[in-house]
């Protein structure tokens, strides 16, 4: 792995854990909303990010390099509705879906093939992230912001678990 391609996996283990410690704010803030299944909705995806950063991390040291790790900014979450904060989870992921394809143009330029394969994985992770938010968009749109909606809506995201998530 060259310099160039190290710095720019270097910029996305940052982006991913900037993108799990803004979904643990949101946990936070459907806590403070009185709604569990979407906070709980939320600490997974922190989970699921972090696993996304310490991918990339592990896969440098497998090719005998350092990772440098990056400083991480407060996370800016500000929504009063469960629809508006899914909308700016997939605002969010369709930023780390560019930042990965970008990547994705720096390992082909710099012919490293084993990162291509690896981006491989999370181009298609991309791709199931994005459908999964606009479906919970679209639930959430369904229910409207009557009580009886949003509550089911509230309860189904409650049910992720980890073992929903594919390797
Ligand atoms: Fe790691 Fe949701 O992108």
């Amino acid at each position: 792995m060259n310099q160039r391609m190290l710095d720019a996996v270097n910029a996305q283990i940052q982006a991913e854990f900037q993108s799990a410690y803004t979904y643990l704010a949101m946990s936070a803030r459907f806590e403070e909303m009185k709604m569990s299944g979407a906070a709980s909705w939320m600490r997974l995806q922190w989970e699921e990010e972090t696993d996304h950063a310490l991918k990339f991390f592990d896969h440098v040291i497998r090719r005998g390099k350092t990772p440098e790790l990056q400083q991480i900014k407060q996370p800016k979450v500000s929504f009063d509705t469960a629809q508006d904060a899914f909308k700016q989870v997939l605002e969010q992921e369709r930023m780390v879906t560019r930042l990965i394809h970008g990547l994705y143009e720096v390992a082909v330029e710099e012919k490293d093939y084993a990162m291509q394969t690896l981006l491989h994985w999370y181009i298609d992770e991309q791709v199931e992230e994005e459908d999964n938010v606009e479906t919970i968009i679209d639930s959430l749109r369904l229910a409207g912001q009557s009580g009886q909606g949003l509550f089911l809506v509230d309860r189904e995201l409650g049910l992720r678990s980890p073992e929903d998530e594919e390797e």
